[in-house]
């Protein structure tokens, strides 16, 4: 079909749920088809004689409901009867209903990754070196691999030589892997009061405590983290300096220089997860201001995309050996066919490609987003999630099921949490994972308005 004209005057209701009904009927009857394209909202907006935002609506509303789907740069589409991508499922919570809108998990951007992963799988195909993709390799990854994570973690600002390069299965593997390596049963690590959760997770696992440290806008206190340094036996220390998540902040290079000196007199090792630091310009890392004792972690599954399952830690030299133990006995080594897809990446400049354009995209987003959610909020401007801070008519927990009901998942205070008492009442809101920019905006107005409204006392009484 060329345009869908629909006749919402047909439906009662707000336009923009008529117009959805409208859709929805459109395809019972066979009006729309799976893969027809729909019009664009400001095309649709036209026709109809309604706002844009009330066709950004219909379709938000449509797409709630797993009748669309939006690509971006290709347009809106009417959906198979096929389940929602594996993309939008949170792995650990197995499916959610059909069409809720995920802003509660951190996606990259949406950038031209897949096109450029099907050239590198057809050009590795055609090459000379297939046969090695299936052999056994060493634990730490190949010298190229190494010399390629070197150059990706050299970005941050460090001297990053490939002796030093362990290569791994992702972010959530390097945590796994100093962990499984340097932390025992028992011991203390410190993070942020309000942390990534795969940390609180890999803690769990190993039965390891975890202790927050009182946070700002910015991040760690340093005399918070000194006072616990008297307090407890820390072994280690887990920040992330550059876009905290889920605060979105970054530490001052002050701050960095301060923690250090604590750090060196308390003899606590530092793991500084940079998965999001090639989003900002970003202040001197740890890993070069206290070598001695800093793990550099990263991944590529922010700035290219999450399923290559790729990350590089930067270590002391001295530390390598029981990281590549940790590896040996967990994954042997990293598929290789994966480490060959992110070394050519890496070494053609395409990840930086990608990387910066997944940045101007994030900038995008986020223009958009504090338009609607207004300047509360909080976070780089470049960063892929928000904080979206709530007063004390709502708790976290109740405006995370209220904004399900709507269709809309965000991910409340408590996932982040070390410990009972949440630092800060609010939500993080992810900007990624939503296609249809159209489609983002209707959920960024919609979680606006039930942050405006008040909560129904009623509610949660059963
Ligand atoms: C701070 C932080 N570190 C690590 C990870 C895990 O990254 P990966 O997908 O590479 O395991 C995430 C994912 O959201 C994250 O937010």
């Amino acid at each position: 079909m060329t345009i869908w004209q629909p006749d919402p005057a047909r439906f009662t209701g707000p336009r923009y749920r008529a117009i959805a009904e409208a859709l929805a009927d459109d395809v019972r009857e066979g009006h729309l088809k799976p893969g027809d394209r729909l019009p664009t909202h400001r095309d649709l907006a036209w026709h109809l004689k309604v706002t844009v935002g009330t066709v950004s609506r219909a379709y938000a509303e449509a797409e709630r409901r797993g009748l669309i789907a939006g690509e971006v740069g290709r347009g809106t589409f009417i959906r198979g009867a096929e389940p929602p991508a594996p993309s939008s499922l949170p792995p650990e919570r197995g499916p959610e209903p059909l069409g809720l809108l995920n802003l509660a998990q951190n996606h990259p951007m949406p950038g031209e990754e897949i096109a450029l992963f099907a050239q590198t799988l057809r050009e590795i195909a055609d090459g000379p070196d297939l046969a090695a993709l299936l052999q056994y390799q060493n634990h730490t990854g190949l010298p190229p691999a190494r010399e390629a994570g070197g150059a990706w973690l050299g970005l941050a600002g460090v001297d990053a030589p490939p002796e030093r390069i362990v290569v791994t299965a992702g972010g959530q593997h390097c945590l796994a892997t100093i962990l499984g390596a340097y932390a025992n049963p028992g011991d203390v690590v410190a993070t942020e009061a309000m942390t990534y959760p795969g940390l609180k997770a890999a803690c769990q696992l190993r039965q390891v405590r975890l202790e927050g440290i009182a946070v700002d806008a910015e991040g760690v206190l340093p005399d918070a983290f000194a006072a616990a340094c008297r307090q407890w036996p820390i072994r280690m220390l887990y920040l992330t300096p550059n876009i905290s998540n889920p605060l979105a902040g970054t530490l001052s290079l002050e701050r960095r220089k301060a923690i250090v000196e604590t750090a060196r007199r308390h003899d606590v090792l530092i793991v500084e997860d940079d998965v999001y630091g090639f989003l900002i310009d970003r202040p001197a890392p740890f890993a070069a201001l206290a070598p001695e004792r800093t793990f550099l972690v990263t991944s590529l599954s922010k700035s290219a995309a999450p399923g290559l399952r790729i990350g590089y830690i930067l270590a002391p030299a001295d530390r390598i050996d029981r990281l590549a133990l940790a590896v040996r006995s967990t994954i042997w080594m990293v598929p290789p066919l994966m480490v060959e897809i992110a070394t050519r990446w890496i070494s053609s400049g395409v990840a930086e490609r990608l990387a910066a354009a997944k940045r101007q995209e994030a900038a995008q987003r986020q223009v958009l987003a504090r338009r609607i959610l207004g300047r509360a909020v909080m976070g780089e401007p470049t960063a892929y999630h928000l904080w979206l801070p709530l007063d004390e008519r709502w708790r976290a927990s109740e405006f995370v099921t209220e904004a399900r009901r709507l269709g809309i998942a965000v991910t409340g205070a408590n996932a982040f949490t070390v410990g009972r008492v949440a630092p800060m009442n609010g939500v993080r809101v992810c900007l990624g994972s939503v296609a249809d920019l159209g489609t983002l905006e209707a959920a960024l107005l919609a979680i606006r308005d039930l942050r405006d409204a008040e909560p129904d006392p009623l509610q949660s009484v059963v």
